[in-house]
């Protein structure tokens, strides 16, 4: 396995390129997804401290919690509920400024203000997606947005 070195004060801008390559250095050669999903949510969670970062992972017809890191969370979502499931019902990125304004957002955490979910996705199905969650309100923006896609369009293959 490759040494990574978190630098968690480059702005945002540079550190999703990065990272990019850190994830492939770090997953290549490892075909356990849950081996590399473990990795890649501890290096998001170090690189941006957000209040909790994971995947939900798409498993007869439902999404159950994967690796993360961060406060515990709720265990499965159905399709097209919350943040979560509407990214997978609509194959798109959720960028949610306040949860509280998403009508069915589930609160697993009441710490919680603002949301980015991004769906992982393979040959037109989504296999899971990636939510970061933050404890300030507009927190996620569109370079987060971009940042995050590419880092899930990687993802894609290693599934
Ligand atoms: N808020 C998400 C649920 C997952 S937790 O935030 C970890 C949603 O509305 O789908």
């Amino acid at each position: 396995m490759q040494q990574i070195e978190v630098n968690s004060s480059q702005p945002k801008s540079q550190a999703y390129p990065t990272l990019l390559k850190q994830v492939q250095a770090l997953c290549y050669g490892e075909a356990n997804i849950i081996a590399n999903l473990a990795n890649i949510s501890a290096l998001l969670y170090q690189t941006f401290g957000w209040h909790w970062v994971g995947f939900y992972m798409v498993q007869q017809n439902e999404l159950v919690l994967g690796p993360f890191q961060g406060p515990v969370a709720c265990t499965r979502i159905a399709f097209g509920k919350g943040v979560c499931g509407t990214a997978w019902e609509l194959k798109k990125a959720q960028l949610v400024p306040n949860v509280n304004e998403f009508p069915g957002h589930i609160a697993c955490s009441s710490l919680s203000q603002s949301e980015l979910v991004v769906p992982i996705i393979k040959n037109n199905e989504v296999l899971a997606v990636l939510d970061a969650d933050s404890d300030t309100l507009n927190h996620f923006d569109a370079v987060d947005q971009k940042g995050l896609e590419a880092l899930c369009e990687f993802m894609a293959s290693l599934f």
